[in-house]
């Protein structure tokens, strides 16, 4: 509210200051996301890759509440307090991993390793938006569909 009005009020730096609002409120997002937005994203994922395939979950299906950080859990890397990896190459993931939108609020996500699987359907719009996503892996699927990864700036 109080931003908007300052906006309005500045109008002849708008293109600064709107730039500046923006930013303001990115940095509020990443400030709201801590371990906890972490550990709830991979639950997430976790019901969502065994809803796509029952038979055979791999390591991921010991991801659960009962402990305290997901930094513990196997195939996942932190840096510090934050989750940095994920590796689930060779783990029987298998559907459609296109319809799974919430990587992005891994805001410290820099390896994903989904290599050696058979998952098909796309590849998730949603990493594009994961700005310090720097290693993605999808060899050895059946990923078909557009490669459409414009947003990854720091992949290398
Ligand atoms: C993504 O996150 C939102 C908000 O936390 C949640 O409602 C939704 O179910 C999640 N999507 C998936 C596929 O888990
Ligand atoms: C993948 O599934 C096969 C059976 O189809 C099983 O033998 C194997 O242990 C599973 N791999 C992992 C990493 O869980
Ligand atoms: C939950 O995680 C703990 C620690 O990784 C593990 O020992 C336990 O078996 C898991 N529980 C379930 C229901 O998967
Ligand atoms: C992921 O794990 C496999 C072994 O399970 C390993 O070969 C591979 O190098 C790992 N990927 C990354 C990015 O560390
Ligand atoms: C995969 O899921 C996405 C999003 O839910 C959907 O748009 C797409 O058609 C699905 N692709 C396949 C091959 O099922
Ligand atoms: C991607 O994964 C495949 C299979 O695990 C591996 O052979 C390949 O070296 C990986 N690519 C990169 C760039 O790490």
């Amino acid at each position: 509210m109080f931003l908007s009005v300052g906006c309005v009020q500045f109008l002849p730096f708008w293109i600064d200051l709107s730039l500046f609002c923006s930013g303001y409120f990115a940095s509020q997002i990443v400030s709201g996301s801590s371990i906890e937005t972490d550990k709830e994203v991979l639950l997430q994922l976790k019901s969502y890759l065994i809803d796509q395939n029952k038979v055979n979950p791999c390591r991921y299906s010991a991801w659960n509440d009962s402990s305290s950080s997901p930094c513990d859990w196997p195939e996942i890397t932190c840096d510090g307090e934050r989750v940095t990896g994920i590796n689930l190459s060779n783990c029987n993931l298998s559907g459609n991993i296109s319809g799974f939108s919430n990587f992005s609020q891994l805001t410290q996500l820099d390896s994903l390793d989904f290599s050696q699987n058979t998952i098909g359907g796309g590849i998730p719009t949603d990493l594009s938006r994961c700005s310090n996503l720097r290693y993605l892996n999808l060899s050895q699927n059946l990923i078909g569909g557009e490669l459409n990864l414009a947003g990854l700036n720091n992949l290398s």
